[in-house]
């Protein structure tokens, strides 16, 4: 079933999340960073090629009905709609266009690309856990890998890549993502170690004024967040599903890109 097609004079917008098992669609209210309606899903394709992963959005766009700007995620850097890193998603991205592979797929619908932890960050910034917030708020997302976006005043600072940092000699998603965690069968106690050591790293590199915790663990927050011993407060994402959908909505509209 098709839903409902919402006026563009709404100030409504259009958002997918490209994720490592799903993309997910939705149709946002930019005026209160909502979802209007359901969320749609559909499986990652594997391999995750361009083409594949555009004939998915294509059919997440599809049921909707959807038509106007819309925003993408991307699991990595992109500059200027072309995809420059593949560190959790199939290497043949490297180089591509996304923004024209996407925009064919959709019969010439305008596609804006972004990097996913960005569009979290730009969402949590002005609607979620970041919402009273003035200064520079970092957001990390913990999963497969960690992502990271800085905002400051409301205006995204794109590609950011604290993921890569080097931490005590080893990149900081390979020793404080999620997966780390599941992987090694640590306690949130011995897991969180790792975690402060990346906060560190990142807070003595920008002194942001709040940090927030997002990716599938923030939902646990409550158990790891009160073991951090970084010095910048940290709280837990509050849009946690919806972030990135809202977040490309917004970027599809120029909304803190500045
Ligand atoms: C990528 C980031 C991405 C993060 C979460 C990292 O490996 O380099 O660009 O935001 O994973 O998907």
């Amino acid at each position: 079933m098709t839903a409902q097609v919402p006026s563009p004079a709404a100030n409504h917008g259009f958002g997918i999340d490209v994720g490592g098992s799903g993309v997910k669609g939705g149709i946002v209210d930019l005026g209160t960073g909502q979802l209007v309606g359901e969320r749609f899903k559909l499986a990652t394709p594997r391999p995750s090629t361009p083409d594949a992963v555009a004939k998915t959005i294509a059919a997440v766009v599809a049921h909707f009905g959807w038509t106007g700007p819309l925003g993408v995620t991307y699991p990595g850097v992109v500059t200027d709609g072309i995809v420059r890193t593949a560190a959790n998603i199939d290497d043949s991205w490297i180089g591509t266009n996304a923004t024209e592979v996407y925009r064919t797929a959709l019969g010439g619908q305008p596609v804006t690309v972004l990097n996913d932890a960005d569009a979290a960050g730009l969402a949590e910034e002005r609607f979620g856990a970041g919402r009273d917030q003035t200064g520079v708020v970092v957001l990390l997302t913990f999963g497969t890998g960690i992502g990271s976006a800085v905002i400051h005043n409301g205006v995204l600072l794109p590609n950011t890549e604290f993921g890569h940092l080097e931490v005590d000699g080893k990149e900081a998603e390979h020793r404080a993502a999620s997966s780390v965690k599941e992987h090694k069968g640590w306690t949130y106690e011995r897991w969180t170690k790792e975690v402060t050591k990346v906060l560190v790293a990142v807070e003595n590199a920008v002194w942001p004024d709040l940090i927030i915790a997002g990716g599938g663990i923030s939902r646990k927050a409550d158990k790891w967040v009160p073991l951090l011993t970084n010095r910048t407060p940290v709280v837990a994402a509050a849009l946690q599903n919806t972030a990135g959908i809202v977040g490309a909505a917004m970027a599809a509209h120029g909304d803190g890109t500045g």
